[in-house]
């Protein structure tokens, strides 16, 4: 048996569809809690799936400010790929894996630009060096002197003025419209129940084969 399917001794199982509670909000706070709990490495990195216009798709690894079934949410630059696929095409695929608990998160939906404020908020809670580094950088741009950049990171940082957020660097949430929890099983019947929200809100749930 893998790693893997070992590691996920001690979650409790999925409950079936029937038993499942109508909205996915507490299933989705108990695995998050969880995985912090057990010390899950970067728990709240995911991959980010978007598409171009043309339907060109694309994806990278981004560390979520928050995961909840109200939204998925994160920071970027407007001007990097993923930001001119969202401003093109504002709908994302989310994936999460937690490879010690044997469990993957899938969340689809809608995606929206927060308010400059909530921007704010959440670039000012980014470590100093990554608000620096943000600052200098052109995400996506290519890269003439890596020591250039270094350099202005390194003043911006030492010089202690606040670091204000980039005119391009925005938060966005992910609204998801689906949600599925899939749990690696030793039988290799691995457990998946997903969830859908229609247009008014309401959430329907069943069970996937594996
Ligand atoms: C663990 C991890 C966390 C990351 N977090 C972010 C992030 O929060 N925001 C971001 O713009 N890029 C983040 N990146 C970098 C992205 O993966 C990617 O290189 C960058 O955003 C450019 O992507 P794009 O060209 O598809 O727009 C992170 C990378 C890793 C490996």
């Amino acid at each position: 048996m893998s790693d893997f399917l070992l590691g996920a001794s001690g979650m409790p199982p999925l409950p079936a569809a029937s038993e499942a509670t109508r909205d996915p909000g507490d299933l989705l706070r108990a695995w998050v809690a969880e995985a912090e709990r057990s010390g899950v490495r970067e728990a709240l990195a995911a991959t980010l799936a978007t598409a171009s216009p043309e339907g060109i798709p694309s994806s990278r690894t981004l560390r979520l400010a928050a995961l909840s079934a109200d939204g998925v949410v994160f920071g970027t630059s407007a001007a990097s790929r993923k930001g001119r696929d969202l401003a093109a095409n504002p709908v994302a695929s989310v994936t999460v894996y937690w490879r010690e608990l044997a469990l993957q998160l899938r969340l689809d939906g809608g995606v929206e630009v927060l308010e400059a404020d909530a921007s704010d908020a959440l670039f000012a809670d980014r470590p100093p060096a990554a608000r620096a580094a943000t600052v200098v950088s052109e995400q996506d741009a290519a890269l003439d002197d890596l020591a250039v950049l270094r350099a202005r990171a390194e003043s911006l940082a030492a010089a202690g003025a606040p670091i204000a957020r980039p005119a391009d660097w925005w938060g966005y949430r992910l609204v998801p419209s689906s949600i599925e929890f899939w749990q690696g099983s030793p039988d290799r019947l691995h457990r998946r129940l997903r969830y859908e929200r229609a247009d008014g809100g309401a959430w329907s749930v069943r069970g996937l084969q594996p």
